[in-house]
């Protein structure tokens, strides 16, 4: 069972990832996009957009750091243990709780504002249950595990890092992530899923990196006011 859980249910999820995304491209080419929704609400979106981009920017940044170097390195470089615990531990709370609010603010405007309703697929819902359930799952993780160590003392530099570089390396050793407490084992199922479904949803917009945006004109938009000059103009992102 390790074995089906920690390497080929992985790699599957992997696999479907990078095809899922050739497949998307090669027939889905102007479907690429965020499907944003920005010209029926503003407000809402104004405010848990950013929260959760930039939280999840901190998110992943700090998975690249935990997950991709070695706690050798941090050693060697003079970083002690619990140096490393304190910035991981408040840098992966605050980066947290912005995804975790933005998230919810954008899935309340979703389910409220109607056109943002009407235009919601059922992908869409598939979707934010897998990223909320792993966002959770994530913060659970480091509250439960890394700061109160309920079920006891475990550094998952020593386990699931390791397992998540060998699977990389594809040299995968299951018994790592088997040793592992189950909040990390079901967070780390949970973000594999999300993987595989990521080609076949609005996500794929992460990969469009939209460089010519920080240098294009605005686009202006002018609401119907029958005297001049007297409407405003704004400019969503589209
Ligand atoms: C889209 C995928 C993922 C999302 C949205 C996600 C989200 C999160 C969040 C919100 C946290 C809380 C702390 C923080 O902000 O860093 C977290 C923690 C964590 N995640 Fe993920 N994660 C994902 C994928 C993964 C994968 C693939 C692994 C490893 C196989 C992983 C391993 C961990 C570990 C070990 C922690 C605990 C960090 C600590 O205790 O401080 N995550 N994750």
């Amino acid at each position: 069972m390790d074995v089906f859980w920690w390497v080929i249910v992985p790699y599957l999820c992997l696999a479907t990832f990078v095809i899922g995304h050739v497949w998307r491209y090669r027939y889905d080419k102007f479907g690429w996009t965020t499907r944003s929704s920005q010209l029926y609400e503003n407000r809402l979106l104004r405010l848990g957009s950013p929260l959760f981009h930039f939280g999840m920017l901190g998110v992943v940044g700090g998975h690249v750091i935990g997950l991709l170097v070695p706690r050798s390195w941090t050693d060697a470089i003079g970083i002690d243990d619990h140096v490393y615990h304190v910035v991981a531990v408040v840098g992966g709370l605050v980066a947290g709780a912005m995804a975790l609010v933005g998230m919810v603010i954008l899935i309340y405007r979703r389910r409220t504002v109607g056109p943002v309703f009407s235009a919601t697929t059922p992908m869409d819902k598939v979707m934010y249950a897998f990223l909320g359930a792993a966002i959770a799952l994530g913060m659970w993780n480091t509250i439960a595990g890394s700061i109160f160590t309920l079920g006891g003392e475990y550094n998952y530099r020593e386990g699931v890092s390791v397992w998540y570089r060998s699977f990389l390396a594809f040299t995968p050793d299951a018994s790592l992530m088997a040793d592992a407490p189950l909040g990390f084992r079901l967070h780390a199922l949970v973000a594999f899923g999300l993987f595989a479904l990521w080609p076949f949803t609005r996500l794929v917009h992460v990969f469009s990196a939209p460089i010519g945006y920080l240098t294009r004109p605005y686009i202006v938009y002018r609401s119907r006011d029958a005297r001049p000059g007297r409407s405003t103009p704004w400019s969503p992102r589209v």
